[in-house]
């Protein structure tokens, strides 16, 4: 007899709930759940996700009882596992991360260069406050946590909560790489390769993808097709994906030219090529932009679309969630149906990471986590993304072998500029601050960076912590 779990998701107004709610209906029989509770500080907003959400489980999972509320007590009490994915300032305030430093031709974007600086200082007291809350209702309840910039935030976390076990970070974006580019090795999916992977959150490359039935190492096989220049040809992502993702996909394969030894985050784009990155955006419509237009509009048209009709089953707004028991461990993605954010990776990673710790399955998974030796040669303390077996007792690295001189460099620089920002926000210190963004590589001019800051404070106000 399986026990039921409970889930809280903070954050319970992100674009990507619905397909978490999705995602947590289609695996009710191997997940099975007695309540779900979404969280978030802004009522309005969550309130078009809620009601489509007590729809959804009215229909889908009578069975658990399904609520949402701003109230931290009545979310958090008696949870088991809390699904993270909060944004300190909205959009709104990513728009502004993206569009100050364009001002100056420097990179604009969510977690890389000066963008994530900001997004970071915003980040690390609102998780920590958030953490200390769970903790007061649910001190074993497994924090899974998604929210940005994740290297910033695990190494702020890594430092208040230092033995806390149960608080995970995690990002999906090697994930989707894996789901799009593992058909370039045989036609395999994501599923059927175990990967190895090391870096920063979004500053990593993969080194190896073995098959998990035979051990072979496939990646060679998918950088020679990636070389080639031509793979949205095999792969069709450009049929799934909107332009700023495209551009990135095929951007990866001019970095597997370039540098054809290991497989890079395509989030490596802004680190590599920063001149291009630019060049490519446009600084009066950002990616925050695209996404208020886009998604954001889009989820909310589909939630009030079905609260209207107060009804699912039979409606144009019916979910196909057609999900095979046992199914879950072999599905590329797909199967979660992601109707509405089309994001497939986003809630299936998350869920099926849940599920590898509730059932003790030991599955690997890339987990943010603090090196101690994992790569030898990289500093001790680093918060790196490498694969982990993960279970009961947490989340187990597997030792990788020493990072190359390029890589090296690339890494300590990063970590720098991290943990120089956490010393910033945590001390509340100008100075640190100014010295972050001077290391950065996407800023590299202390003049620049005090323009930087000094934007930055005054647009985030209350936002950041206060600067002395
Ligand atoms: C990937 C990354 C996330 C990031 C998201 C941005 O999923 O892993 O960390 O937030 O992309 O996507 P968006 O569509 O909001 O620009
Ligand atoms: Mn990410």
């Amino acid at each position: 007899m399986k026990k039921n779990f409970s889930v809280a998701i903070a954050g319970g107004g992100s674009t990507y709930t619905p397909d978490m709610l999705e995602m947590l209906c289609l695996v009710r029989e191997d997940f099975p759940l007695r309540k779900v509770v979404l969280y978030d500080i802004d009522a309005d907003r969550q309130e078009h996700i809620g009601k489509f959400g007590e729809i959804l489980f009215r229909e889908y999972y009578p069975e658990a009882e399904f609520s949402y509320t701003t109230d931290p007590q009545k979310a958090f009490e008696d949870i088991d596992f809390v699904l993270v994915q909060i944004r300190a300032g909205g959009l709104k305030m990513r728009e502004l991360d993206e569009k100050i430093p364009l001002k100056y031709g420097v990179i604009g974007q969510e977690t890389c260069g000066p963008g994530g600086f900001a997004y970071g200082m915003r980040s690390v007291p609102a998780m920590i406050e958030l953490v200390k809350t769970i903790r007061r209702y649910s001190p074993e309840a497994w924090i899974l946590n998604y929210s940005n910039p994740a290297a910033i935030v695990a190494e702020a976390t890594k430092r208040v909560f230092p033995d806390d076990y149960r608080l995970i970070n995690i990002c999906d974006m090697p994930i989707s790489i894996m789901d799009i580019f593992c058909p370039l090795a045989g036609g395999r999916k994501r599923t059927d390769v175990e990967p190895r992977y090391y870096g920063l959150n979004h500053f990593g490359w993969f080194t190896h993808m073995y098959d998990k039935k035979t051990g072979e190492d496939v990646l060679p096989e998918m950088l020679e097709k990636l070389k080639t220049g031509d793979c949205d040809r095999e792969l069709g992502y450009s049929g799934k994906n909107d332009d700023y993702w495209n551009f990135t996909f095929r951007h990866l394969e001019k970095m597997v030219q370039d540098f054809p030894h290991s497989l890079p985050n395509t989030y490596m784009q802004y680190y590599l090529y920063p001149d291009t990155m630019v060049k490519h955006s446009d600084p009066n419509y950002t990616r925050a932009n695209t996404v208020i237009d886009g998604r954001e509009r889009r989820v909310k048209e589909y939630c009030d679309g079905v609260a209207s009709l107060n009804q699912i089953r039979g409606t144009q707004y019916d979910l196909d969630l057609k999900y095979s028991r046992g199914s879950h461990l072999d599905a590329d993605g797909s199967f979660a149906s992601a109707t509405v954010a089309h994001n497939d990776a986003h809630a299936t990673y998350i869920v099926e990471l849940a599920m590898s710790i509730a059932y003790n399955q030991n599955d690997i998974f890339l987990i943010i986590t603090e090196n101690k030796g994992i790569v030898p040669n990289l500093s001790e303390g680093m918060m790196l993304e490498v694969a982990c077996r993960v279970g009961i007792n947490g989340a187990e690295p597997l030792r990788i072998q020493e990072a190359g001189a390029f890589e090296k460099g690339l890494l300590e620089g990063q970590y720098a500029y991290e943990k120089l920002t956490v010393d910033a926000a945590l001390e509340g210190s100008y100075q640190k601050a100014l010295m972050a963004l001077t290391v950065s590589r996407t800023v590299g001019d202390a003049e620049l960076a005090r323009t930087l800051l000094d934007e930055y404070i005054a647009a985030n106000g209350e936002y950041f912590p206060k600067l002395v």
